[in-house]
């Protein structure tokens, strides 16, 4: 089979450069994308892959023609991985809309911009794959984490919307919802705090930053063997070889967790309260 072409967001750390080591390893092509290229992918030079400076925040029609330089360099693009993401941690009221729109300009409209410029290429090959690493955090809410988390339960929208529009030129699109693994993503470089405002929250946070302190370096997930069942799902080969493409991956123990608890507790809500819930139909007599 000819080597795929893969384009991979925010592969400075974490899951995106462990994709580029793994893609390249496979025998494939990779182009490896990141903001300030020239200064944050120095350490994927030399490795075969291309590299392509993409801040994804960017605007649709300054995104659009960085996917056109990109479809250039190999001539064509086989899979995206939507990878780049940050956490913007915050209580609701300390969280000014301002905050709340720099991080859904990465985390939900860099995603979608880079899809929409990339789907016209597949519509024509009628063929593709994309893979969105989203988060248990699309599945769960947390203290602090309204901006990553509904970031992340917009993916899922997103995804399932774009699943059902897309099946029909043979494009495959598929959710990865991890739990937390040991990457850069819980570093305190990384999670964005600004400094609370209100009293009444000091506490608050200063026990959310000892808590993605504590968290940072002991996370039970191993994003290589995240990467690793993630492009064996991408590819139908490996761990995924002989399944059908699946809609939806969580990952890791506690993802899977996540996502079996709040299936339950939603059944059993359903249940517990059926009649009530159906009892809003008009009914015969009006
Ligand atoms: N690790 C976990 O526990 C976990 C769990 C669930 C989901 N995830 C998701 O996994 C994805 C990858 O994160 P990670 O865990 O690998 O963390 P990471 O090591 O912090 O990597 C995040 C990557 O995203 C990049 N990025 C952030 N904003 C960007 C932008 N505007 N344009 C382009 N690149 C941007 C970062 O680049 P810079 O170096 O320039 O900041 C970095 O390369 C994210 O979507 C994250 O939400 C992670």
């Amino acid at each position: 089979m000819a080597p795929l072409v893969w384009l991979v967001t925010g592969c400075s750390s974490g899951f995106g450069e462990q994709f580029v080591y793994q893609i390249l390893a496979r025998g494939d092509k990779v182009i490896a994308t990141g903001r300030n290229a020239a200064t944050k992918l120095t350490h994927l030079e030399g490795t075969g892959a291309a590299i392509l400076d993409l801040d994804i925040s960017l605007s649709a029609d300054e995104t659009a023609l960085k996917v056109e330089q990109a479809l250039q360099i190999y001539g064509g693009i086989d899979v995206l991985v939507n990878n780049a993401g940050y956490i913007e941690s915050s209580p609701i009221e300390e969280l000014v809309p301002e905050r709340l729109l720099r991080s859904y300009n990465t985390n939900i409209f860099g995603h979608y911009n880079v899809t929409r410029a990339l789907l016209p290429h597949m519509r024509e090959k009628r063929s593709g794959v994309i893979g969105f690493v989203g988060s248990q955090a699309g599945w769960m809410g947390d203290p602090s984490a309204t901006a990553y988390v509904s970031s992340k339960f917009a993916l899922e929208g997103i995804v399932e919307c774009l699943q059902k529009e897309i099946a029909m030129f043979g494009i495959q699109v598929t959710i990865f919802e991890p739990g937390y693994f040991r990457t850069q993503a819980l570093s305190q470089q990384n999670i964005q705090h600004e400094p609370g405002k209100i009293p009444a929250y000091e506490e608050f946070n200063k026990a959310v930053i000892q808590y993605e302190k504590a968290v940072y370096g002991n996370e039970p997930g191993d994003p290589v063997k995240a990467v690793s069942r993630m492009i064996d799902v991408l590819t139908g080969t490996g761990t995924a070889a002989g399944k059908p493409f699946p809609p939806r991956m969580p990952l890791g123990t506690d993802g899977l967790k996540v996502m079996r608890d709040k299936c339950q507790d939603t059944l059993k809500m359903l249940d517990e309260w059926e009649d009530f819930i159906v009892s809003t139909d008009f009914t015969k007599e009006g």
